[in-house]
């Protein structure tokens, strides 16, 4: 942890030059993918940041995801110190990415699931509590929905989980429902498509994205399941982060699918990397996984109304930046 020493020993007293006052925010699992870009987000906005991350080993962080200005906590958000770091930082708001993220790891280890995504995020929210924390932002997911019978997915669309993880989230947010009535902890839960982008881990089990980069830039295969028609809601990134930035002070107690309304197919994502590296990466074709769903597609519209948020960043071009990033990047193996 690297802060001046001060009233507050983390906060430095800036202000930013549009003269709104800096927030002190946490931003737990700010190492890893979309949580790092929602810091970088909250840094050009002017805020003081602090990361809480346990870089998971199973996990997309890494400590080099973390801008050089924002303070870093390498802790478990179960841990019990984590009341010393909120009591220390003061944070007027929390920004809560740190998950165990995977569907597939929910499925082979569920109990574990849940001690990082229930019990983690309830030492989070009683600590957020004790330290007189405004509001907590809560990275949710489309898959609280499972597989419904509507597309597409709107906020009103019943959320049936067909997976550990689909249930942690969605029980994730009925504990900030409880907290902001019982506790007065304001919240905003963002419902996120598929996020794509830089940094995005490649070695996991899914990000269809990252994975298919890095498989092009070795010169490698790629296993497509299934007839590679199934279609996903791919949002970008840094698009993601901009509605971070809009939920700090919008969209009360509300809950917000974050997509673009758009299908892609995984056909068409190996036909945009085959046009982006000119090379023709062979395909091997596996049946389809079990509970993957043919569709997914969400309306944004509520997000639209309350947040002002829109995706900004059409697919191809948000491909050929993920694309361009893995190619500079030494990919992480
Ligand atoms: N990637 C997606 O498409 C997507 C979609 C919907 C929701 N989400 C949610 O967004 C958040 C970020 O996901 P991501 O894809 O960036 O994954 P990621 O693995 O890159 O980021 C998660 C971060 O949490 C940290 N972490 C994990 N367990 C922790 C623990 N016990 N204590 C402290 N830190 C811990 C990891 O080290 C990592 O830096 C997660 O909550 C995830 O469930 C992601």
């Amino acid at each position: 942890m690297q802060r001046a020493a001060s009233a507050n020993p983390f906060c430095d007293g800036r202000r930013v030059s549009k003269g709104d006052r800096i927030l002190r925010i946490i931003v737990t699992g700010g190492a890893g993918f979309i949580g790092s870009h929602v810091v970088d987000a909250y840094m050009a906005e002017g805020h003081d940041v602090l990361v809480l991350d346990s870089l998971w080993e199973q996990g997309g962080g890494r400590r080099a995801n973390v801008p050089e200005r924002a303070s870093f906590v390498h802790m478990d958000i179960r841990d019990e110190n984590v009341s010393r770091i909120f009591s220390e930082f003061k944070p007027e708001v929390v920004n809560h990415h740190a998950a165990q993220h995977s569907v597939a790891i929910s499925t082979r280890d569920p109990i574990y699931d849940a001690q990082v995504n229930v019990v983690g995020l309830l030492n989070v929210l009683e600590n957020s509590v004790k330290a007189g924390v405004r509001k907590v932002l809560f990275a949710s997911s489309g898959a609280t929905f499972g597989n419904p019978e509507r597309l597409p997915i709107t906020d009103d669309t019943p959320q049936q989980p067909t997976s550990p993880y689909g249930i942690t989230k969605m029980v994730a947010e009925h504990y900030l429902r409880y907290y902001r009535s019982e506790k007065g902890l304001d919240f905003t839960a963002l419902r996120y498509g598929n996020v794509y982008g830089p940094r995005q881990d490649p070695n996991g089990e899914a990000g269809v994205i990252a994975i298919f980069a890095a498989a092009f830039l070795r010169h490698e295969g790629v296993r497509i399941d299934w007839d590679g028609e199934q279609t996903r809601d791919y949002v970008y990134a840094a698009d993601v982060a901009r509605a971070n930035v809009a939920a700090l002070e919008r969209g009360a107690g509300g809950r917000y699918v974050i997509g673009t309304g758009v299908k892609t197919s995984v056909n068409s994502i190996y036909r945009a990397l085959v046009g982006a590296s000119g090379f023709d990466a062979p395909v091997t074709h596996a049946p389809r996984r079990p509970g993957d769903a043919r569709d997914a597609q969400f309306d944004a519209s509520r997000a639209r109304r309350d947040l002002a948020w829109e995706p900004s960043t059409p697919f191809l071009d948000g491909l050929q930046a993920t694309y361009d990033y893995f190619k500079k990047a030494a990919i992480p193996r």
